[in-house]
């Protein structure tokens, strides 16, 4: 027995040397002391020994219980240390580490030339209107003049959504929209998305954006409308900007007109920019026709205003010398950081 004794002590002692876990050293602790453990078993059998022997075996147990549970008790904190140190190591922190750097993102383009240009019509008493981007056919066509056979509501320029609502061709419904819901004086902006079915190429995008102007009051005249116009080409182009209209067409507005500016890269004298003619277009605009005006029910006998529509894009590409509208949509962020 006394042998027995000994080689369970070895066996533990080699046994708690090798663990390397917490599991490891309970394992030990219950084929040992637990319930049915080596030792618990020759305890519960010296029952059946004389007084001696109980006596002397009992001495002998209680002294490798006791150094076995040192052993265990030895095992557990040695191995708590070691994970604390790894979990120590493993959680350190450099404090000499540089930081991170995170990258500042830039405006976009589009933005950079919307708020540009929307600053300049602020400072000329415009406020700001909104439309929603998703409108109706009314808004974006029939309120706007553009009859049942108007060419631009050919199913192959507009996204339907169904016979009733469409994703607007035009911020024009935006004016719809104002006339409706404000009375004269009329002095807005509106910046926004629009939508037409067509192909990317290198100046067509299905996406784009354009800035809407309408002022509608008593007495407003054609004059109004080319000294706002002139005004902010000036502010947007350079003091030097000379202005051109051209005679066009549009179901909203009667008389229309197209304007160009002097080109802002070589002056006039013809470049690669303006294709050699010295000027480039950059909005349609016209006189509010009367039947739009009668769409917000103002009396078309008191009031009369002029609007207009620039394209942001076309103006951003030719303001920073961009060549292709694609790279505007492509986020990119090698292209928009450019424009800080
Ligand atoms: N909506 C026109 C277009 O998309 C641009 C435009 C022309 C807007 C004349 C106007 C305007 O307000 O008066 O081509």
């Amino acid at each position: 027995m006394q042998d027995r004794l000994k080689q369970i002590l070895e066996e533990s002692k080699e046994q708690l040397k090798k663990a390397s876990s917490m599991q490891d050293a309970e394992e030990v602790r219950v084929k040992v002391l637990g319930k049915k453990g080596q030792l618990t078993e020759i305890l519960r059998g010296m029952g059946k020994l004389s007084p001696e022997e109980r006596k002397e075996l009992g001495q002998a147990a209680n002294q490798v219980r006791a150094d076995v549970e040192k052993l265990l008790e030895d095992t557990f904190s040695q191995l708590k240390e070691k994970a604390q140190a790894a979990r120590f190591q493993a959680e350190k922190i450099d404090v000499t580490e540089p930081g991170k750097l995170y990258e500042l993102g830039s405006k976009h383009p589009i933005t950079i030339t919307i708020e540009e240009m929307g600053k300049i019509f602020k400072s000329m008493g415009f406020t700001l209107a909104e439309g929603p981007e998703v409108e109706t056919v009314v808004n974006n066509f029939d309120a706007l003049n553009a009859g049942p056979n108007h060419p631009a509501r050919d199913w192959t320029d507009t996204f339907y959504i169904n016979d009733e609502v469409l994703l607007r061709t035009q911020t024009s419904s935006v004016q719809v929209r104002v006339l409706q819901s404000q009375k004269p004086p009329i002095r807005v902006f509106a910046p926004g998305r629009c939508f037409r079915c067509d192909t990317p190429d290198a100046t067509h995008s299905p996406m784009f954006h354009q800035i809407e102007g309408l002022v509608v009051d008593e007495g407003i005249t054609m004059a109004d409308l080319k000294g706002v116009l002139d005004s902010f080409a000036k502010q947007m182009f350079g003091s030097e900007t000379r202005t051109k209209f051209r005679p066009h067409h549009f179901p909203f507005t009667e008389p229309s007109a197209e304007m160009d500016v002097s080109c802002f890269k070589c002056g006039g004298k013809g470049c690669r920019v303006c294709k050699g003619s010295g000027w480039i277009e950059i909005l349609g605009c016209g006189m509010v026709h009367p039947n739009v005006l009668k769409v917000g029910g103002i009396d078309t006998e008191k009031y009369t205003g002029f609007a207009f529509g620039i394209g942001v894009e076309r103006v951003a590409m030719l303001k920073y010398g961009i060549d292709d509208i694609r790279l505007m949509y492509e986020n990119d962020m090698r292209f928009i950081g450019q424009f800080k």
